[in-house]
């Protein structure tokens, strides 16, 4: 799979890399929110993602004295949001990649490092949890090791640590995860599309204006369903049924082509409202082939009537989470209060272009 195409950040890979080695490495990621495409990417369509800036993974690597010969020693700990203390994980994704990284960068010493991920992101919520922290790892790992890692590297590295999580992954968190604005995914290629965002480490809001991004103003607001999902679990689910019948699985990949394609367009010309119509299309696609729930189908209905200009499922499905589209931060709030009220757990908002720097 090439993913070297147009990837613009193969020098912002959030990792001190360069820096004298030392004995602890830092990486960072973010959380990310699809916007068109789930499912539909894995089958080669093409996808729109945004990255969550206020969702970050932060990894922290730490050489532990090594004794003598044996095998590597590595240990992995998570601090999720809101858990003061790590939890050690015994995660076979996780070590895949640390194996992998020793191959591909190099590295032929005994390991033994610690890896502490402080991650934002709620697990099982399709806001890329695993593949975010998969992402700050690499970088710590790289970081420690003194290793620059180019775009292509860390995506295969994240990938190896996906597909051991999710079975068949397309590789679009793997990249959103690092991305510093909305993305054009298709077959393992991204664009990075030029509309505004702001997030630690993005480029700066003002001087992306001067840049001429797409005129695209609006605010997304993402609300967590409460009830987790498995992507694993929806991808076999999916895969099962279009075994079954491939009519279906042409008709929803090429109807969901056809969407993310238009609203590609919509963004570069700034039509908010076409662009709210057709997420909640797709979300309908989604619903009919059994990726959404009632909890969130209420809450697509919810933000809908609260003045949202479209909605729809986001991420893997089965619960986790849904995306709102708001165009001014005013009604992005009252979408976010009429959520809670609905049962949403969190609601984050991510506004773009000339809101790119709203605080809320
Ligand atoms: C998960 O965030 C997106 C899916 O399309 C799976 C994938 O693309 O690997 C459901």
């Amino acid at each position: 799979m090439a993913t070297t195409d147009s990837l613009t950040f193969a020098d912002r890979d959030g990792s001190a890399a360069g820096a004298a080695r030392g004995h602890t490495g830092t990486g960072r990621a973010h959380g990310k929110a699809i916007l068109f495409g789930e499912h539909a990417v894995v089958y080669g369509a093409p996808a729109l993602a945004i990255p969550v800036p206020r969702l970050p993974v932060t990894a922290t690597a730490t050489r532990l004295p090594s004794a003598g010969e044996g095998a590597d020693q590595i240990s992995f700990a998570i601090a999720g949001p809101g858990t003061g203390s790590a939890t050690p994980v015994e995660a076979d994704d996780l070590r895949h990649l640390v194996a992998e990284f020793k191959v591909r960068a190099g590295v032929t010493e005994r390991v033994c490092v610690d890896v502490l991920i402080d991650c934002a992101i709620p697990r099982g919520c399709g806001l890329g949890s695993s593949a975010a922290c998969a992402r700050a790892a690499v970088l710590a790992l790289g970081d420690l090791f003194g290793r620059r890692l180019d775009a292509r590297t860390v995506f295969d590295l994240v990938q190896v640590s996906e597909t051991a999580a999710h079975g068949r992954a397309s590789g679009i968190d793997a990249i959103a995860t690092g991305a510093t604005a909305p993305l054009y995914f298709r077959a393992g290629l991204a664009r990075e599309l030029p509309v505004a965002m702001a997030g630690e480490g993005f480029p700066d809001a003002a001087r992306a204006g001067a840049a001429h991004p797409w005129e695209f103003d609006g605010l997304f607001v993402i609300a967590d369903s409460g009830a987790s999902g498995s992507t694993k679990e929806a991808v076999e689910m999916l895969r099962g049924a279009f075994e079954r019948d491939p009519r279906t699985k042409e008709t929803f990949v090429r109807e969901v082509a056809g969407l993310t394609h238009a609203a590609l367009r919509d963004l570069g010309e700034g039509r908010v409202d076409d662009l709210g119509a057709r997420l909640t299309e797709n979300h309908r696609l989604l619903r009919d082939i059994g990726i959404s729930t009632e909890r969130i189908d209420t809450l697509v209905e919810t933000a809908i009537a609260a003045g949202g200009r479209g909605a729809k499922i986001s991420g893997g499905g089965l619960g986790g989470c849904m995306v709102a589209l708001a165009d001014d931060p005013r009604r992005a709030e009252t979408i976010a209060g009429r959520l809670h009220e609905a049962g949403a757990v969190r609601t984050w908002v991510v506004p773009v272009g000339r809101f790119a720097s709203y605080a809320h």
